[in-house]
């Protein structure tokens, strides 16, 4: 103990103004990131890619890729950081370095960089966190100052970085309900690419704030140079590339400054959200693996703990249930293994009834008509089951038609002037930025929690966004901070959650994956991914999430057949083999299946069991992907110590007679001996020809073998274990 902290202060340096201040290397294992002060006081970005073992004389050989925050009015006019409207009015910011300090523990290295205004006493720190294991760097922002008056921030990046290469691909993650965190790659050429939202909630859903950029190639799984990045924000955000007459390639990303001013007081701080940065030199995958394993350890609700199997109402129940009902879908879970039974949307509303969408949301007492003998009977009896209870709620929003409503009109998002609100599923927004409504909000979970403490699970669903923009809370020349103050307030709710309830489990969902981001994701366990539950679709919803967000927080459930959202029919297993690559569980009526699929779903959900550690712990190999036009696509997981590995094939398209997927594995020890057996085939014959044979792991990933799919939506999963060195 003793030893860990003499370790720990002699390890914390301050260098700021006593030591030769020329370069800032900021450092994981892989990775640096350096910053030079030049001679007139500048500090300017050089270098960020592979590890630099010294920085010794890098001023002198590099040409300067950008200031470490450029400003405006400081003569450039290029994309900026900062724009400020100062207290006298004036609009120039001149940033010049005062100081840092570094500082190593635990495998943590912590940078800050002071700087301040040529002029004026406005400062801006420009913080760094760098995972040496993890190799992530991340990079956020305080601004304050001391000047008579307050000061108006237009724009506030978290971050900006200097890129230089020949050429750049961006590869970003879109789409829409139910069809989230699509691929998409192009070749970035001069002007400015932005990814941005301006929703405000549920801000995942179109638009991911994260991205690939690869050098000089397209990005590929396993070469090339890549940086991989997230905001950690759950509000507006914006993340921009620019390329330049010079070919660099200068990325900005922060909160999205659209209609979002923001004054700030002398002594009061402006804290940027967290962007998140890993690099990897060898392709994509690895990024995606340094992200998996630093969100396991950093930045996720127990991301080391084993997630339990859901069974959650809402496909197979509706708003259509009484007690009789949902204890008959216990059962049904109950029999075929699974670990949780979540009560989605219905459950409250008395004078408004929760029936639909139209009406109810906001008035959290539970349903006496429908839950006679209210929740904890419903507890008690999945109890007795074997499994515990999680309960749905949606915090945020209000139906117009609710007592809450009634009661609290001014606590509604709402433009002024008696507009009309533009309603979206019928529902409103609470304004967040109101400390009242915070502590309404965090007391809705609070009240269920201290009433019934043995609820386990609370899923938080979001199902709208900003556009009736206004609140009565804020002052009106502080009207324009609503987006920030909302994200702020529902950050603060989490927070207090967290505390008072660690040992809860928390989904974050928004109509599906509308809520998908690191900042998220820090106050929860997991995420539902989308409210398309169709295995075709996920193939690719699921490919493009796990690039950036582990595979541990990705809630993937069985449906049923023809799916509900889409119409295709897919067999059962195709379902499970494809939900198995997440956090498994299912989203149906179990009376709805026949027998003998009661019988495949109990032996699935025991296999899930048996293979969960290496799913949710392990790494994620890319092999095949499902954009590629061949019609298959593969992955495995690996343990941590490569003792284990499963590997999922999938083939969605129709293959001619001797079309195989071949397949390459990814991430075993090439000097060890692997039995590989296929798993969930229900007593049919094997996709292999070597079932159950014990193969070198470098045949298996070098030379590859070929396994037997050839219709549409089929799929084979395998174990591939270490036998021997
Ligand atoms: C959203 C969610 C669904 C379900 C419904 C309930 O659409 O994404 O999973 O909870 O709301 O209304």
């Amino acid at each position: 103990m003793v030893q860990k902290f003499l370790f720990g202060v002699l390890l914390f340096l301050f260098i700021g103004g006593r030591m030769n201040a020329q370069e800032i290397h900021i450092e994981t294992q892989g990775t640096s990131l350096v910053f030079c002060v030049s001679k007139n006081g500048k500090v300017l970005q050089s270098h960020f890619g592979n590890h630099l073992v010294s920085v010794t004389g890098i001023e002198k050989v590099q040409s300067y890729l950008n200031e470490a925050y450029p400003s405006f009015g400081n003569g450039s006019s290029d994309e900026v950081a900062i724009i400020a409207t100062h207290a006298d009015g004036s609009m120039a910011t001149d940033l010049f370095y005062l100081a840092h300090e570094q500082k190593l523990s635990d495998g943590v290295q912590e940078t800050v960089i002071h700087l301040k205004d040529k002029i004026l006493p406005f400062y801006i720190d420009l913080h760094f966190r760098a995972y040496h294991e993890e190799n992530i760097i991340e990079q956020w922002t305080t601004i304050s100052h001391q000047e008579k008056g307050k000061v108006r921030l237009e724009q506030y990046a978290s971050s900006a970085i200097g890129f230089k290469a020949e050429s750049y691909y961006l590869t970003h993650f879109n789409g829409s309900w139910a069809r989230e965190m699509h691929l998409s790659e192009e070749k970035l050429s001069n002007g400015i690419k932005s990814i941005e939202t301006k929703r405000g909630v549920r801000t995942t859903e179109y638009e991911n704030p994260s991205f690939v950029l690869s050098m000089n190639q397209k990005a590929n799984d396993d070469n090339g140079e890549v940086v991989m990045g997230a905001l950690a924000w759950m509000g507006n955000f914006k993340l921009s590339f620019q390329i330049d007459d010079q070919e660099r390639c200068q990325f900005i990303g922060g909160i999205n400054p659209y209609a979002s001013d923001y004054s700030i007081n002398a002594n009061e701080k402006f804290e940027t959200p967290r962007m998140v940065f890993t690099y990897s030199p060898f392709g994509k995958n690895q990024a995606s693996i340094n992200l998996h394993r630093w969100a396991r350890k950093y930045n996720l609700q127990d991301g080391n703990v084993i997630r339990p199997i859901v069974l959650n109402s809402w496909e197979g129940a509706y708003f259509n249930f009484d007690a009789n009902r949902l204890k008959g879908m216990m059962d049904g879970a109950a029999e075929m293994g699974v670990e949780i039974f979540v009560l989605d949307d219905g459950w409250f509303g008395n004078k408004y009834p929760r029936n639909s969408d139209k009406a109810g949301l906001g008035d959290w007492q539970v349903n006496k008509k429908k839950l006679p003998e209210g929740i904890d009977d419903l507890i008690v009896y999945t109890e007795e089951k074997g499994m515990k209870f999680g309960i749905w709620v949606e915090p945020e929003m209000v139906n117009p038609k609710s007592e809450l409503a009634e009661n609290h009109p001014e606590w509604i998002i709402q433009r002024k002037n008696d507009r009309e609100p533009i309603l979206a599923r019928n529902q409103l927004l609470l304004d967040l930025s109101n400390p009242k409504v915070q502590d309404f909000v965090f007391g809705i979970v609070d009240d269920l929690l201290k009433e019934h403490p043995r609820i386990a699970y609370i899923k938080w669903d979001a199902n709208r966004h900003i556009q009736n923009f206004g609140s009565t809370y804020l002052d009106d020349d502080r009207q324009s901070h609503l987006w920030i103050d909302y994200t702020h307030g529902l950050e603060s709710v989490f927070k207090r959650l967290n505390k008072d309830y660690p040992d809860k489990i928390f989904q974050a969902c928004s109509s599906g994956g509308g809520r998908v981001d690191f900042s998220s994701m820090k106050y929860t366990h997991e995420f539902w991914a989308s409210d398309d539950t169709d295995p075709y679709e996920r193939l690719f919803i699921q490919w493009g999430t796990n690039h950036i967000y582990p595979p541990i927080a990705t809630a993937a459930h069985v449906t049923k057949s023809p799916n509900h959202q889409t119409g295709r029919e897919t067999s059962l297993k195709f379902r499970f083999d494809v939900a198995l690559g997440g956090r498994l569980g299912m989203e149906l009526r179990p009376d709805d299946l026949e027998p003998e699929q009661v019988e495949f779903a109990k032996a699935a959900i025991k296999l899930y069991k048996e293979i969960r550690p290496v799913i949710q712990l392990g790494d994620l190999y890319r092999i095949q992907s499902p954009y590629d036009t061949d019609g298959f696509a593969s992955i495995n997981y690996v343990s941590p110590d490569k003792s284990e590995a499963i590997l999922m094939v999938y083939s969605h398209e129709f293959h001619r007679r001797m079309e195989r997927a071949n397949v390459k594995m990814k991430g075993l020890h090439e000097n060890a001996l692997y039995r590989i057996t296929e798993l969930n085939k229900a007593g049919k014959k094997s996709h292999i020809g070597f079932d159950n044979q014990t193969i070198s792991g470098s045949v298996l990933m070098h030379s590859g073998f070929s396994v037997n799919l050839k219709k549409p939506l089929e799929s084979a999963i395998f174990k591939v274990a270490k036998v021997s060195e």
